[in-house]
């Protein structure tokens, strides 16, 4: 997404221009080429070197250099980017962008500049909150630029407050965000489940599973990156969540459930990656289950009474407008069992993998899938990344998407076509 993009990178005045050298320094490293330019009051927190450093590229700095080609560089940096990214913008480029004054390199390159603006506001609190640098801002909002609010939290100035520039992952999340604009799944509408789902026992024991939510996460960043507005159901995980996307939180099946319901009313498509437990506990211990206590029998053991939660993905089969794929975790006879889930949770898509062979399934970095069409075709995927899997997921439903766009029938799903061992 980032690999050879044409990134001009304006960076202003302000304690955080420090920050846009990591920032800088993660483009170039995705492949970006990345024209910076400072500003003169950048200049006193910050040097040319250092970002020259990080890009490998020349940095600008003023309109008069004495070599005459300066005055037209600004008009070719901006014609040339994909994107123009502003951070930190401070409340005095923010007024001088607003205004359209075009009095140093940056502010001349971002009137010449036809690319989409992507401006990161990082200053001290009262200065964000004032309200001429909040109609700034709403200004440039109007005439279409990006703004990616700054973050809550200790400011330079010593107090807590909102002002802070957002970690490097937010602004390269942002980034893609903006670049994929023109991606395959631009106006698209689509929702991912990730991470295992908790079935409480007690106030402080659950039933749960090891799904670490990567896969989920993977398909979420791939379709945002396609343009997507992505929306993301997330269960417990043990890595961090994706920026750039909307993340509604959840523990249990039934609230999985409830949050799904509710974020489909206008997707293309649903993703259901999740692993979602199959029983909950019928009723939980409202206090911890003590050793020894009542609940326990004679010779020690405990009874549970388990009961089955609702197929989330089954009872989604009447919604013909959304696309549904769905995930298979099996660990024997996988063609036989995701052969039969594709056809009663009459889905779209089954993506099936075997979560007990190496590198594969829960947890791991890689997966190997295969990919059972509501057509009958069966695709075996080699092992790959996971989000080398996304990727093939998405082009999947992008044809189909197509397909749909173009069609007004489903299509049927005969369950002789499918493969059973
Ligand atoms: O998170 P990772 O560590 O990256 O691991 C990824 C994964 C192994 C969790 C993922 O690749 C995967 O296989 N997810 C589906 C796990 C699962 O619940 O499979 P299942 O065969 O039990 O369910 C089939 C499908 O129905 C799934 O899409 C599931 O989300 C859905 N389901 C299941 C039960 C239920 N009550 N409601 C559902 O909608």
């Amino acid at each position: 997404m980032l690999q050879g993009k044409r990134i001009a990178f304006g960076v202003c005045g302000g304690i955080a221009a420090y920050k846009a050298a990591d920032v800088v320094s993660k483009l170039q490293q995705a492949g970006a080429l990345v024209d910076v330019i400072l500003t003169e009051h950048a200049e006193a927190f910050v040097t040319a070197l250092t970002f020259s450093t990080l890009s490998h590229r020349p940095v600008y700095t003023t309109l008069w250099e004495p070599t005459g080609d300066a005055a037209a560089r600004h008009i070719e940096l901006g014609a040339r980017a994909d994107l123009l990214v502003i951070a930190p913008a401070t409340a005095h480029t923010l007024a001088r962008l607003a205004h359209g004054l075009a009095d140093d390199m940056l502010t001349t390159l971002a009137l010449a500049c036809p690319a989409p603006l992507l401006l990161v506001p990082a200053m001290e609190h009262h200065m964000y909150q004032h309200p001429a640098t909040q109609a700034n801002l709403r200004l440039l909002a109007e005439r279409g630029a990006t703004i990616l609010p700054p973050e809550v939290g200790h400011l330079a100035s010593g107090i807590v407050g909102i002002g802070r520039f957002p970690e490097t992952a937010a602004i390269l999340a942002e980034m893609r965000r903006r670049l994929g604009r023109s991606g395959d799944l631009a106006g698209r509408r689509v929702v991912v489940t990730a991470g295992g789902t908790r079935e409480p026992i007690d106030p402080v024991r659950y039933i749960g599973n090891r799904s670490s939510g990567l896969m989920g996460f993977a398909l979420a960043e791939e379709a945002r990156d396609r343009g997507a507005e992505v929306t993301v159901v997330v269960g417990a995980v043990s890595v961090r969540e994706p920026f750039g996307m909307t993340i509604r939180h959840v523990s249990t099946a039934l609230e999985m459930r409830e949050a799904v319901r509710e974020v489909i009313a206008k997707a293309d498509a649903l993703v259901m990656a999740a692993a979602v437990a199959d029983y909950r506990v019928e009723h939980p211990a409202r206090h911890k289950i003590k050793k020894g206590s009542q609940a326990e029998n004679a010779d020690g053991s405990l009874n549970m009474r388990l009961v089955r939660n609702p197929d989330i993905l089954a009872e989604l089969a009447d919604a013909r407008a959304l696309l549904r794929v769905g995930f298979a975790a099996e660990t024997t006879d996988l063609t036989e069992h995701a052969a039969r889930k594709l056809v009663s949770k009459q889905l779209d898509l089954l993506v099936a993998n075997d979560v007990v062979r190496e590198n594969s399934g829960f947890g791991s970095a890689t997966n190997e899938v295969t990919l059972f069409h509501a057509d009958g075709r069966v695709e075996p995927l080699p092992p790959l990344p996971k989000r080398d899997v996304a990727r093939a997921i998405w082009d999947r439903v992008v044809s189909l998407l197509r397909e749909r766009d173009s069609e007004t029938e489903m299509p049927e799903r005969d369950p002789a076509t499918f493969p059973t061992a």
